[in-house]
């Protein structure tokens, strides 16, 4: 009798503190997420076939719990909203319903509090933005990227002035020649709008960008421009604006003849992308900007000389300037860039030798000097390199052997040599010899040794014994 008294005391016990347990952690959360931002969020859900079950958590009550929802800790409003498609998968996605874009903006406008909004990457079959996105000033990160929507951006989305992060890339967007919502953002920071069309906007394009205080982060790459869009009434936009910009990528336009001069007084800059472009013309100053780490001027129709005033930069982590023309020696002041790690210099008509002082760059990871004019052997102080994970020198005129201290780059994953007039041995040893493949050494018929099929004399001659 006092046995089962107790057991059932015990049992009450363990009730009584598993749900005072549950009414701790539970009770604290299941109240914290107000009712008419909740409605707002299952009226939302309904503009969407959510045949990915994206929003399958959406239900119950507390939708601070739900999935991509963010709410305030102190005041429980909904304040962020991450909803991210998949790009490159249809399946994880959200679909928009019957083309209701006004519905979703409603249901948004709701989110009073709402300061962080990705939607990038569902699907709005190629629906307009509606000007009533304007209307969320509380706005300050707006993801719009990937989402086929199309046509015109609505120039009320100049209203959301507390915008510091902004990215409409990649849609079917373009942009008329009313651009001036755009100086109304003055918080900005990033600024994607790669792919939308700027081929109409008005030529004061660049001034109106210019003038953003707090740019840092400007990405125009694909939108249709060209030397229009560079010039001040009639002259070259020559007076410093972008100021505070670092990430400039202006890649895949149609800008011809020298690289833009306007650039060389951005001082803060530390990545300029003009790659896929036509400019034609090196220009003396790139050196002025002692910040840089990257930059690509790959693609474009560069003749003559690597630009000596690029030996002074020596922050310089990555430079591309494969395929363009460039036809002269690479220079021995390359050894200079110490900080580099990435020296792509492919598809161009380089001639003469690698030279000696590359062994110097002690952090370079990577070398693509393939499909050049390359003559001479490959210098010994390659071996010194002790960080470098890929080195590409096919399809060049380099001769002699393949050097024996190449067996000491430790990292060396990706090696090609092919198409070349290299003899002898391949060495030995370390890191070579997990380098199997052998189409890394075709086209250089004097080359022996294994992975290559072809004998080394000394290996078919059995060495001589004294
Ligand atoms: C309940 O939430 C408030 C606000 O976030 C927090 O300060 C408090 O510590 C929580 N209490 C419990 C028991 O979790
Ligand atoms: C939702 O999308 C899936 C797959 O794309 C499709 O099979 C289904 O018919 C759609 N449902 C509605 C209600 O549109
Ligand atoms: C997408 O838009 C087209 C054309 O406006 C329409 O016929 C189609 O039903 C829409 N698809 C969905 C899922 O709403
Ligand atoms: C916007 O979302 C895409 C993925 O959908 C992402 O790649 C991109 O970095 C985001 N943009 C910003 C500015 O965060
Ligand atoms: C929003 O922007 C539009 C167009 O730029 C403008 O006409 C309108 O007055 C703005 N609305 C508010 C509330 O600022
Ligand atoms: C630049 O683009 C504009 C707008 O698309 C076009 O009218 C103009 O002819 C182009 N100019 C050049 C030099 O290609
Ligand atoms: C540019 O403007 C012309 C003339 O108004 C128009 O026909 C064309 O569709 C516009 N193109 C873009 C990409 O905005
Ligand atoms: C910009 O160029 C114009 C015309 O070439 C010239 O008159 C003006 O002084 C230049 N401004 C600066 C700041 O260099
Ligand atoms: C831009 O830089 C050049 C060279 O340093 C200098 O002569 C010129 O005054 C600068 N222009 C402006 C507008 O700061
Ligand atoms: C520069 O832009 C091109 C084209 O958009 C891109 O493929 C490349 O990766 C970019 N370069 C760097 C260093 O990001
Ligand atoms: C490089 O090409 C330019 C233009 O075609 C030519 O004038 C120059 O002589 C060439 N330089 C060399 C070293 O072949
Ligand atoms: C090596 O380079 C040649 C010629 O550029 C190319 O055809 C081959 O695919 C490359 N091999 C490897 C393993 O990268």
């Amino acid at each position: 009798m006092m046995k089962e008294n107790f057991c059932a005391m015990l049992v009450l016990v363990a009730i009584l503190f598993v749900g005072a347990v549950q009414f701790c952690s539970g009770g604290n959360t299941s109240f914290s997420c107000i009712e008419r931002e909740r409605e707002a969020l299952l009226k939302l859900k309904l503009c969407f076939n959510d045949s990915s079950h994206m929003l399958s958590s959406w239900k119950g009550n507390d939708c601070c719990e739900w999935r991509g929802v963010g709410c305030d800790k102190s005041s429980s409003h909904v304040v962020s909203l991450q909803l991210r498609g998949s790009i490159s998968d249809d399946q994880h996605k959200l679909y928009l319903i019957d083309n209701n874009v006004q519905e979703v903006v409603s249901s948004l406008l709701k989110l009073r509090y709402l300061e962080h909004l990705d939607l990038s990457g569902n699907d709005f079959n190629c629906s307009l933005i509606p000007p009533f996105f304007g209307l969320m000033k509380q706005l300050r990160h707006l993801n719009l990227s990937n989402m086929h929507f199309r046509g015109r951006i609505p120039s009320e989305l100049g209203n959301l002035t507390r915008l510091r992060v902004l990215d409409l890339s990649n849609g079917a967007l373009e942009v008329d020649d009313h651009i001036q919502w755009i100086s109304h953002l003055s918080s900005l920071q990033q600024l994607d709008m790669s792919r939308v069309s700027l081929s109409n906007a008005s030529s004061n394009l660049f001034q109106v960008l210019g003038m953003l205080p707090s740019l840092s982060w400007i990405s125009l790459s694909n939108c249709h421009l060209n030397n229009s869009h560079l010039l001040f009434g009639s002259h070259p936009l020559n007076f410093t604006f972008f100021r505070n910009v670092q990430h400039f990528d202006l890649s895949l336009n149609s800008f011809q003849g020298p690289i833009p001069i306007f650039l060389r007084n951005i001082t803060s800059l530390t990545f300029i992308n003009l790659s896929r472009n036509e400019f034609g013309l090196m220009v003396d100053w790139l050196g002025d900007l002692k910040r840089l780490r990257y930059l690509d001027l790959s693609w474009n129709a560069f003749v003559g000389s690597i630009p000596s005033s690029l030996g002074t930069i020596s922050t310089l982590r990555e430079l591309y300037l494969s395929g363009n023309k460039l036809n002269e020696t690479i220079p021995m002041w390359i050894g200079k860039l110490l900080a580099i790690r990435k020296l792509i210099l492919y598809s161009n008509q380089l001639r003469g030798s690698v030279p000696n002082s590359i062994g110097q760059l002690s952090e370079l990871e990577m070398i693509d000097f393939s499909k050049n004019l390359l003559s001479g052997s490959i210098p010994n102080t390659i071996g010194q390199l002790s960080k470098l994970e890929i080195m590409d020198l096919s399809e060049n005129q380099l001769s002699g052997s393949i050097p024996n201290s190449m067996s000491g780059s430790h990292k060396l994953s990706h090696l090609n040599l092919s198409y070349n007039n290299l003899s002898g041995p391949i060495p030995i040893g370390n890191q070579l010899q997990t380098l199997k493949d052998p189409t890394i050494y075709v086209g250089n018929p004097q080359l022996c040794g294994a992975p290559l099929m072809k004998k080394c004399l000394d290996d078919v001659l059995p060495p001589t014994t004294t």
